[in-house]
């Protein structure tokens, strides 16, 4: 029988995704929780869990080669074989996701190729658009946002939506899209 991948979830913030994969019933925990800031929220998840944390800040390294070398470092300190962005509010050096492709996925509030990068809420609302949703994908070298898209959910918009009613209900499908979707990924 072959074994799950170990894999580490990087956040910066809230954390409220990486709360939904710590919480579903399939998916295996992660091996690690590695935050860009101290004082992530979402860290007390981890420590909930009993998963290793660890900070790494972009700015402690005066290059992106530093910084990469520290993030591989950690990773390989606990052998981790697949990384999981959950809301990780730092550019990743082209240096490490081209060490990590295709191992690396990521959550993005919108249905990729609409509204990537910053404000996809409010891209969305400024488009007009009747539906957003959001989007699980791959993270290629150059391409934040880019990548194979593995799978979507939708959400209507409703007339009235501000910002934060819409990324409300494009969160809650967030939290079941991420873990079906890593189910299958790290089975
Ligand atoms: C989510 O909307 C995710 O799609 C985006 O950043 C947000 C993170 O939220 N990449 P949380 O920290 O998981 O609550």
């Amino acid at each position: 029988m072959s074994r799950s991948p170990r894999y580490a979830v990087f956040i910066s913030g809230r954390g409220s995704n990486l709360r939904a994969l710590l919480e579903s019933h399939q998916l295996h925990a992660p091996s690690l929780v590695l935050s860009s800031r101290k004082k992530a929220a979402g860290l007390e998840h981890a420590r909930d869990a009993e998963i290793p944390e660890l900070v790494v800040r972009r700015r402690d390294f005066s290059g992106g080669g530093e910084f990469c070398r520290a993030l591989n470092e950690a990773l390989e300190d606990h052998a981790i074989e697949w990384v999981v962005l959950a809301g990780f509010m730092v550019i990743l050096p082209d240096e490490f996701v081209e060490r990590w492709s295709p191992r690396i996925v990521n959550i993005h509030p919108s249905l990729l190729p609409l509204f990537p990068g910053l404000h996809p809420h409010r891209q969305a609302l400024d488009a007009g658009v009747e539906e957003s949703g959001c989007t699980v994908h791959l993270v290629e070298p150059g391409d934040v946002d880019g990548g194979k898209v593995l799978a979507q959910a939708t959400v209507p918009v409703r007339t009235g939506d501000t910002e934060e009613s819409l990324a409300a209900r494009i969160l809650e499908a967030e939290h079941r899209l991420y873990p079906e979707t890593l189910v299958d990924l790290l089975a």
